[in-house]
This record gives structure tokens, C-alpha cells and sequence, in this order.
């Protein structure tokens, strides 16, 4: 087994983690440890665009980013950090450009932006500009130029580790357990601060546009530290996944004026939110998209409905809105040619001349590892930090997004906070002592793995797996009750336990094992669905993505809390509430 030593130690290479590392990696020895090259990070998969209220095409204004972040998260937000959001990312994102990234122009040379849902100007008046882009490959864009500048400020990377567990000497952390996932050895990293920006876990999920490798392990890591996980319950589904894919359809094809239609062709959108139609947030058109299917309104009867970016359509109602703008073929190509390629290949569909069938699709988590804005882990409803331990991006919960992210929030969300935090560790790291490594630092990770390598039970990770995102897709998905979720905890129980008891593996072998490491990432996905359905179980209301049939309204008397859930040695759930920080905007009803 082999020890290494770095005073700042990252835990995944997307745009969090990168940009976290850019910045400790300035003035600490600082290290990047992911379970993929980080070029395949799936902040790379992050198509419309990164927000800033630059007012590159009309005016705009960090106030209005503001208030359109905290009306669309549903009022859960913590209206601190939003400012700290709206306000640092006009700079990240010009600092970004003057990486190289390439954006995206208007005819006069500046970054060009487009509309996105629940983004508007005059706090609330009309759609505004405001994402910033790069056709429709914005977050791959920014995974590759940060990835260069981090190889230009040699920071130390580990591709291909995979992160199993986290060393704690009492209750300071010392450093990671990782997998080197080409030799299967086992390696100790000694780290003096260490950042968490491991993304999120839409592998819960059947419909999702989260890859493969989104099996939330910081987060799981740190609950079976005994850590708290806040807002479990809220996770987003984003309107457009391709039908049965899952696969993202950038909210940028409505932001260039692309519209949802039914069965009948009926632009429901405008019953449901009459000032911004389409680009609602994305909680409120998930939810209508379902209804209309639920109604009968399906295309075909079936579950999904159409998508539409073809010109006739677009500039149809382009007209009938008395804008003067018109799109074609040529524009649509330029604009979003991965999306394009997305249909004509997996679905033999050309966007430019038919509607694509799309459904809501599990996306992104606003919950996660409680942090303070410095991205300091908290420990509790106190906020009391655990020293040297960080998070930032999907993992984390600052909370910025509260209830329902706006899209386009979470690309800003990782570099605002990916900075911050690589500040935070690198300052925390130059002054602080490491702490000593415990007796047999992976001991019990060690006994963890072998126990799933020798398993000899009779079920496959995969039938879990497969059985868990039923679960949790039909009890625990846009729509919830009391009955459903209650049911989802216990059957996900069951399947906990099966894992403990019942278990086996093909692969027994050490070389790039991955039979031996997606069981283990199976136990993180059942263990953060759990967290999940006992968190939205005890939320008796509806607020943002978390929709309740048996509770429709938004209780404000009762609820307007963080939820903080931790897990103790016996497996047993707690819940514990902290207040939302309310600085301007206080919650009133949320009209689009
Ligand atoms: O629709 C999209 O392009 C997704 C963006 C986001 O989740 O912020």
C-alpha cells in the first residue's frame, strides 16, 4: 500500500474540483484524485450555458439574478450565498474567458448570452439574456480550459483513483482511502485540507441525465462519517430528458424560442405559466409536462411530448409575441449542434425539420454536504465546521439553489464556490499541522471491499440497482405521497439489507475491477435513496421540486427550514432543521 502526501487533496475533476484545485494549487501542493480523466467529468455534459447578469444584449443586473434565484428556489435558499452567487460570477466568468474559454460572441465581439428558464429582467418583468455560452457544449468548454490551466499550474493529478473512504483522527479528517483503479492497490493520501466535489448521484433514478459514474460517493463517504446530508429531499428533474434515455435536451432550445407541445399541438406551457410560458422554472414545466401526460395529453398517449426548434414552429410564435427575431436552419445548426446530434443518432430524429420527444428526466441535486459560503463542511444545525474539511459544487448544499435550481445556475455555482473553496483549503492548509494517520488507516474500508469481493450470496449489484431507481422513480419522482414514499423507505430497506446479506460478485479479481467498485457505488446510491425518501417523508408540504399530492401547498409557518439528516452507527435516520437566511426577499407566491 502506498502513502502519499499532499498539503491540499481534491476529490473529483469536474468544474468544482478543477477550479478548486486552479486556485489552491497557486500556493499549496495541491492534488486532484478522480475516479475518471477529468476531461470525462460530467460537468462536461452541461450543454445551455453558465448565468451572469452581464447584460451583454439587454440590460441586466446581479439584483435581478437575485431575486430570480430566490423566487425560483422556491424561497429555500440562503439569500447570502445567492448574492455571493449572482455577484462573483460576472467575474468567474469573464476571468473564465480570459482563460480562453471559447464563448459564443455577439456581432460586436462580447460574450453572447440566451434566455433560460426563471430568468428575467425587472424582477420578474419578461425573459432576459443571460447565459452565458458556448453553442450547446458549454460545460465541456469549461472542464477543458480549466483542466489546461490546472496542467499549466502543476497540479499533481490522479486519474483513474478512486476514492473509497475518508481517514478521520478522532474528529479532525488526515486523508483518503483510493482505489488505483488499474492495479486495484489500495493507496493512503495524507492531505491537510481536503475538498470534496465528487457531483451528484441522479443514479437513484431510472430516467436520468446524469452518467453512469454519478453514484454520489462524497457524499456517502461523509454520512457514514456521521456528517449530515441537508436537503435530501429536493432533487431536480430537468423537463426535457430524452424520451426513455434520459439524455439532456438543453433548456437552450427553449431559451432560443423552441416549444413544448402536446398531442393535440396545444402550447400548454402557456396554461400553466402565462407570462414566461416555456421557460418556466423547471420544476413547474416538469410537473406540467407530467400532467398533460397523466391527462391524456401525451404524444400518442404515450409519456413524453414534443419538443419543437424547427423554424417554422419557432418563428411562428416568434410572431405571434410581436418579436422581430427569426431563427433557421443555418442558426439552430451553429446554436446547438450537440443537442442535433443527439437526436439523429439516437433516435433517428433531425430537430431542424420534426418535434423531439422528450420527458422529464432526473437531473441535478440541490440538497447535498452542508457548507458554510468559505465551503467549510458543517457538522451540524449550529454550523459548527469540521476544520480542514471542504466541499463545492453538485455535492455540497451552501445553499444557493434551494428547491429548485434555475438552469444554467449550476455551472456558475461550481466556479464561484470551486474558487472559493480552493482559496479556503490552500489558506487553511499553510498554517495547519498535518494530523497523524491512524493505526491501519483503511482498515475498515479494506474489510468493506473484501466483504463485497467474497460475497457469496445470490444477487447482483445490477438487480438492486435496477430495483432501487423503479422504487424511487415511482414513488419518489415529480409527484409524492405519504403512502408512496413510505412504501419507497421501506422497500429501499429491504434492498439494503439484501446488499448486506445477500450479495455477489463475478469479478474477484483486482485489475480494473469494476464489478467489485459498482457495488460499492450501489451501496452509496441506496444509502443517499434512503436519506432521500426519509428527508421528503417528514417535508409535509410542496415547495419547489418536492411536490407532495397529499400536501399541495407551501407551508411557510412550518417549513421553511433546511432539512439536515445523519445517519448514526446503527443505520438509524435523524432529522434535524436549521433556518433559511432571508436578507431581501421575503417568500410571497410564485407566479410565472
Ligand atoms: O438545460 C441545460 O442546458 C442544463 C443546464 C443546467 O442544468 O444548468
Amino acid at each position: 500500500m502506498q502513502t502519499h502526501r499532499h498539503e491540499v487533496i481534491i476529490v473529483g475533476a469536474g468544474g468544482a474540483g478543477l477550479m478548486a484545485a486552479l486556485y489552491a494549487s497557486r500556493n499549496t501542493d495541491t492534488a486532484v484524485i478522480s475516479k475518471l480523466y477529468p476531461t470525462r467529468s460530467h460537468t462536461g455534459a452541461a450543454q445551455g450555458g453558465i448565468s451572469a447578469a452581464l447584460g451583454n444584449h439587454e440590460e441586466d443586473n446581479p439584483d435581478w439574478h437575485v431575486y430570480d434565484t430566490v423566487k425560483g428556489s422556491d424561497y429555500l435558499a440562503d439569500q447570502d450565498a445567492v448574492e455571493i452567487l449572482c455577484r462573483e460570477a460576472i467575474d468567474v466568468v469573464l476571468e473564465l474567458e480570459h482563460m480562453g474559454l471559447p464563448f459564443d460572441r455577439t456581432p460586436d465581439g462580447r460574450i453572447a448570452q440566451r434566455r433560460f428558464g426563471g430568468h428575467t429582467s425587472n424582477f420578474g418583468e419578461k425573459p432576459v439574456r443571460r447565459a452565458c455560452h458556448a453553442a450547446d457544449r458549454t460545460g465541456h468548454m469549461i472542464l477543458q480550459t480549466l483542466y489546461q490551466q490546472c496542467i499549466k499550474n502543476d497540479v499533481n493529478f490522479y486519474d483513474e483513483f478512486h476514492v473509497v473512504d475518508l481517514i478521520m483522527n478522532g474528529d479532525r479528517p488526515a486523508g483518503i482511502v483510493a482505489i488505483e483503479l488499474g492495479t486495484g492497490e489500495m493507496h493512503i493520501f495524507q492531505a491537510k485540507s481536503i475538498l470534496f466535489a465528487t457531483g451528484g448521484w441522479g443514479k437513484v433514478w431510472q430516467i436520468s441525465s446524469n452518467a453512469y459514474t454519478l453514484t454520489g460517493d462524497g457524499n456517502a463517504i461523509l454520512l457514514r462519517k456521521g456528517l449530515p446530508a441537508q436537503d435530501m429531499e429536493f432533487y431536480q428533474f430537468h423537463p426535457t430528458g430524452i424520451f426513455r434515455l434520459g439524455i439532456l435536451i438543453t433548456e437552450g432550445v427553449r431559451g432560443e424560442g423552441g416549444v413544448l407541445l402536446n398531442d393535440k399541438g396545444e402550447r400548454f406551457m402557456e396554461r400553466y405559466a402565462p407570462t414566461i410560458k416555456d421557460l418556466a422554472s423547471r420544476d413547474v414545466v416538469s410537473r406540467a409536462i407530467y400532467l398533460e401526460v397523466q391527462e391524456g395529453r401525451g404524444i400518442n398517449g404515450k409519456g413524453y411530448v414534443h419538443l419543437d426548434i424547427t423554424p417554422e414552429t419557432v418563428n411562428h410564435y416568434l410572431q405571434k409575441e410581436g418579436e422581430k427575431r427569426r431563427i433557421d436552419r443555418e442558426y439552430i445548426e451553429t446554436k446547438l449542434p450537440d443537442i442535433l446530434d443527439f437526436c439523429r443518432t439516437y433516435l433517428g430524429v433531425d430537430p431542424v425539420h420534426e418535434p423531439m420527444p422528450v420527458q422529464p428526466t432526473a437531473h441535478y441535486a440541490m440538497g447535498g454536504i452542508p457548507t458554510n459560503a468559505e465551503t467549510e463542511i458543517l457538522a451540524n444545525a449550529a454550523g459548527d465546521i469540521v476544520p480542514g474539511l471542504y466541499a463545492a459544487g453538485e455535492c455540497a448544499c451552501v445553499s444557493v439553489h434551494g428547491a429548485n435550481r434555475l438552469g444554467t445556475n449550476s455551472l456558475n455555482d461550481l466556479v464561484v464556490f470551486g474558487r472559493r473553496g480552493g482559496l479556503r483549503a490552500a489558506e487553511y492548509a499553510k498554517d495547519a499541522d498535518w494530523v497523524p494517520l491512524p493505526d491501519d488507516p483503511a482498515g475498515e474500508i479494506r474489510a468493506a471491499l473484501e466483504g463485497i469481493r467474497n460475497a457469496n450470496g445470490s444477487t447482483r449489484p445490477i438487480e438492486l440497482r435496477e430495483r432501487m431507481m423503479t422504487i424511487m422513480s415511482r414513488d419518489v419522482g415529480v409527484f409524492r405521497t405519504e403512502e408512496g414514499m413510505s412504501r419507497a423507505l421501506e422497500e429501499i430497506r429491504e434492498l439494503q439489507e439484501t446488499f448486506r446479506t445477500d450479495l455477489t460478485i463475478d469479478d474477484t479479481g483486482h485489475i480494473f475491477n469494476f464489478d467489485l467498485l459498482e457495488a460499492w457505488e450501489t451501496g452509496n446510491l441506496l444509502d443517499l435513496a434512503e436519506v432521500t425518501a426519509a428527508s421528503a417523508l417528514a417535508r409535509r408540504e410542496s415547495r419547489g421540486a418536492h411536490s407532495r399530492e397529499d400536501f399541495p401547498e407551501r407551508d411557510d409557518e412550518n417549513f421553511l427550514t433546511h432539512t439536515l439528516a445523519t445517519v448514526d452507527v446503527n443505520g438509524k435516520i435523524s432529522l434535524d432543521y436549521k433556518p433559511v437566511v432571508i436578507t431581501k426577499h421575503q417568500p410571497k407566491e410564485r407566479v410565472y
